[in-house]
């Protein structure tokens, strides 16, 4: 017995098949053509390149041998949030889709606060109106390209859009559906209040599942196309972020996971949809059946570390150093002290969403004197972006929301300099997994819970999900590192003194 997990990235599209103990069987990826962008700031990709990519995923991961078409139980789909995928009439998609990263719609998220208002905003979809959410991309077409909006009667997010090529089902799952700014995430249910207000045609939206509950089952176009057995049934699955907590076992009150890939993302599972009234973090439901997570995001963490190494370079490291450059720079940080003498990081490259809310918000390097060298300013990069986690810690803990429990993914993870940081810097231990497969994984579980491999999600992560060892904070480091913080919480208001946050 096996399943499948597919996740619909942004880079590409990535099948995984999985065990009953939750062991990886085998992995393909197939890459997606880069986004457009046509205008500054805009990001738009082709549903049919995410299909033609997931069917050559599932093609490769069944021709690695380890799982006949036959014995995959079940199908679970993860992907990229937000993007607005529109249909007409008969299936053809009408343009191009928004994806998450599209921030065209600053006008249309403005329009949309000032009209419903933005406690309201926050009491019907748990979350305030930001650029990258689906409802304002659909206004955003609404105004500016009528014609195209006139022959809407379908919309998708990325990942349903292969659902629906595989099954013929217009279903989405709760998780993907709270980022669209249309979803009533304490009921779990499209807002019809909402819906109604803004003019959206609720028989466009599609039917709303809980992570492992069935949507529909192969067709046999899409067994066709991708070489799986007709008939095999498709559950719902999750966004991108649900499906990789679930991967993590980042499902029950207390467990968090502090990921840091490109942007930074940390990730607590609740058993109540918890709200922050600034909206500082974003309020989803779990992929998880009655459960929901908040999650706060830092645009510029791992892309901290990248910017740092092309700016001043690696280093040689002389006769011994890793090969990898990443290895080379935390070999240089752990010359310097924990809380780097004083030099300070604002991480903000990318502008910022947790806490700052802030697209024009910039980076910051301060503190230095002619006594800080190479050491103190990499380590005070890997200190900042803890930093800047360590803020949606903060806010959870203002929102009564319990972290018991941190995992540590990504980049973040992999280097035992940063996980000694994170754990100082959030001065509690922190654990790090065996093995870590991303959406797709969580994705597979969750199919293992629809075909009844597993009894629940709870069961599912018990029986896959093996951490491997865990860190404790260093009671010297934490005290530094609980001053530097102190000092970092006053940097953004320091540097935009008219934001005032
Ligand atoms: C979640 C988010 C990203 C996208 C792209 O809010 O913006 O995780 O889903 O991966």
């Amino acid at each position: 017995m096996a399943v499948l997990g597919l996740d619909v990235g942004t880079g590409g599209s990535r099948a995984v098949i999985v065990d009953e103990d939750g062991s990886v069987f085998a992995t393909a990826t197939e890459a997606h053509a880069a986004f457009d962008s046509p205008r500054t700031g805009w990001a738009e990709q082709h549903p049919g390149d995410w299909w033609r990519a997931s069917q050559a995923a599932i093609r490769a991961v069944l021709a690695a041998g380890a799982a006949a078409p036959g014995d995959i139980r079940a199908v679970g789909l993860s992907g990229q949030m937000h993007g607005a995928v529109l249909l007409d009439a008969a299936g053809e998609v009408v343009r191009p889709a928004l994806i998450w990263c599209d921030q065209r719609t600053d006008a249309q998220c403005r329009r949309l606060t000032d009209e419903v208002g933005a406690a309201r905003l926050i009491e019907l979809v748990a979350n305030p109106a930001l650029t990258g959410f689906t409802l304002p991309k659909l206004l955003w077409v609404r105004d500016e390209e009528p014609a195209h909006w006139e022959r809407v009667r379908t919309v998708l997010l990325p990942k349903d859009y292969v659902r629906w090529r595989l099954t013929g089902e217009r279903a989405t799952d709760a998780a993907d559906a709270s980022g669209t700014l249309l979803f009533d995430v304490a009921g779990r249910r499209w807002s019809s209040a909402l819906i109604g207000q803004v003019g959206i045609d609720a028989a466009s939206l599609p039917a709303v599942h809980e992570g492992p509950a069935l949507t529909g089952r192969l067709v046999r176009a899409g067994a066709e196309a991708t070489g799986l057995a007709a008939g095999t049934p498709v559950v719902a699955g999750g966004g991108d972020q649900a499906a990789g907590a679930v991967g993590m076992g980042i499902v029950s009150p207390g467990a968090v996971s502090a990921t840091i890939g490109t942007s930074g993302v940390v990730f607590a599972a609740t058993d109540r949809p918890a709200r922050d009234p600034r909206g500082r973090v974003h309020t989803f439901c779990h992929a998880v059946p009655g459960r929901w997570h908040v999650m706060g995001v830092t645009q510029g963490a791992g892309l901290s570390l990248r910017w740092l190494r092309a700016t001043i370079g690696a280093g040689d490291g002389g006769p011994d150093a890793a090969d990898d450059p990443y290895d080379r720079l935390c070999a240089e940080a752990a010359a310097a002290p924990p809380g780097a003498d004083g030099v300070l990081w604002a991480p903000y490259l990318m502008g910022e969403r947790t806490p700052h809310l802030d697209p024009e918000a910039r980076a910051a390097l301060v503190g230095l004197s002619a006594a800080h060298g190479r050491a103190h300013v990499i380590r005070a990069v890997l200190e900042g972006v803890a930093f800047s986690l360590r803020d949606s810690l903060t806010i959870f803990d203002e929102m009564g929301v319990p972290a018991t429990r941190i995992r540590l993914g990504g980049g973040g993870a992999r280097s035992p300099l940063w996980r000694q940081i994170q754990a100082d810097a959030y001065g509690q231990p922190v654990d790090v997994l065996a093995a870590e497969e991303g959406a797709a994984y969580g994705a597979a579980l969750l199919a293992g819970v629809g075909a009844g491999v597993w009894g629940s999600v709870d069961e599912a992560c018990a029986a896959a999900v093996r951490v491997a060892g865990t860190v404790a904070p260093d009671p010297g480091a934490t005290e530094a590192l609980e001053q530097q913080y102190a000092r970092f919480r006053t940097l953004y208001c320091a540097l935009h003194p008219r934001a005032g946050a």
